[in-house]
């Protein structure tokens, strides 16, 4: 039996890329999904062609403002025993510091890190209550490299890492697991829905992302690590996979090479 046949799992960003593929190898996975995203109308279409339909709900919140998307989801969800909160949901960035509004880092980090605090808080009472349950969080190799158009998409990376370093550390007496998952470049819509300077919706494919490795397999592997309550894993290939172990061995070449990228 898979480990999440019959698990309530959370899954943030389910409309979309990773947490797409996700939603639909948790659901053949005999998953009960809770699906989140902003727009409930694609949620709904993801919900009726995933195995078992009737095994999901929707639940549609706008990370960007926390503390409303907090007070909604319990309200929700009630006392519904969740086992596994996936914090998928993340917008990313295109623009150079001196190009950016102050306004466009406080959005990253209001969906990318306080919207990963602020349902993680949500779910962790009862957890240790439980003394069950999982949280994993997709952060990003972005999470561990600074480069450059990222500054804000970094920041908000890295702090979400930190984190869930220092969950970790306070579950450990719980008995709660708990997952940072750092992809690559992986071929998904991130960088056409990433902030320009102004704030504005990039609009625009990237390279880097297209020539990455599918969000399917991304999925798999990311749940592979989930199933095995690995503590952090990178996920992806070639030079972004790479990169946060050449940044522990050597972080002068990478600044090297981020600085000519
Ligand atoms: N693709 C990559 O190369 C890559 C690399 C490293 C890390 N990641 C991380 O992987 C995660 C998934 O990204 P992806 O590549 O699958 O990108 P994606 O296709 O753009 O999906 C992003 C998801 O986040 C949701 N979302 C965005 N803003 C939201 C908000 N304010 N409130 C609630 N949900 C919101 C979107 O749904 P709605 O539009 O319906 O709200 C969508 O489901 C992100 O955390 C991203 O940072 C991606």
């Amino acid at each position: 039996m898979s480990y999440f046949s019959g698990k309530t799992v959370w899954l943030t960003g389910a409309s979309s890329g990773i947490g797409l593929a996700m939603a639909e190898q948790l659901a053949e996975a005999g998953a009960h999904l809770i699906l989140t995203s902003r727009r409930a109308e694609v949620l709904e279409q993801v919900r009726s062609k995933l195995a078992h339909p009737e095994h999901h709900q929707v639940l549609a919140l706008d990370l960007s403002q926390p503390e409303a998307a907090a007070a909604q989801a319990r309200e929700a969800l009630g006392d519904q025993v969740i086992d596994i909160l996936i914090n998928n949901a993340g917008v990313s960035q295109r623009s150079m510091i001196l190009d950016t509004d102050l306004k466009v880092y406080r959005q990253l980090m209001e969906i990318d890190y306080f919207g990963v605090v602020a349902l993680t808080k949500l779910v962790l009472p009862r957890m240790v209550e439980r003394r069950s349950g999982q949280i994993v969080t997709v952060s990003s190799v972005a999470g561990k490299v600074g480069t450059k158009l990222r500054s804000g998409y970094n920041g908000a990376k890295f702090a979400v890492i930190g984190f869930m370093d220092s969950l970790r550390a306070e579950m450990h007496e719980h008995g709660l697991v708990v997952t940072s998952i750092l992809p690559g470049f992986i071929n998904t819509a991130i960088a056409h829905n990433s902030l320009s300077g102004d704030g504005s919706t990039l609009g625009k494919e990237d390279p880097d992302n297209a020539s990455g490795i599918s969000a399917e397999e991304c999925a798999r592997q990311s749940l592979q690590a989930i199933a095995k309550g690995k503590a952090e894993v990178v996920v992806g290939s070639g030079m972004s996979k790479l990169a946060p172990f050449l940044q522990r061995i050597s972080p002068s070449f990478v600044r090297r090479m981020v600085a000519k990228r």
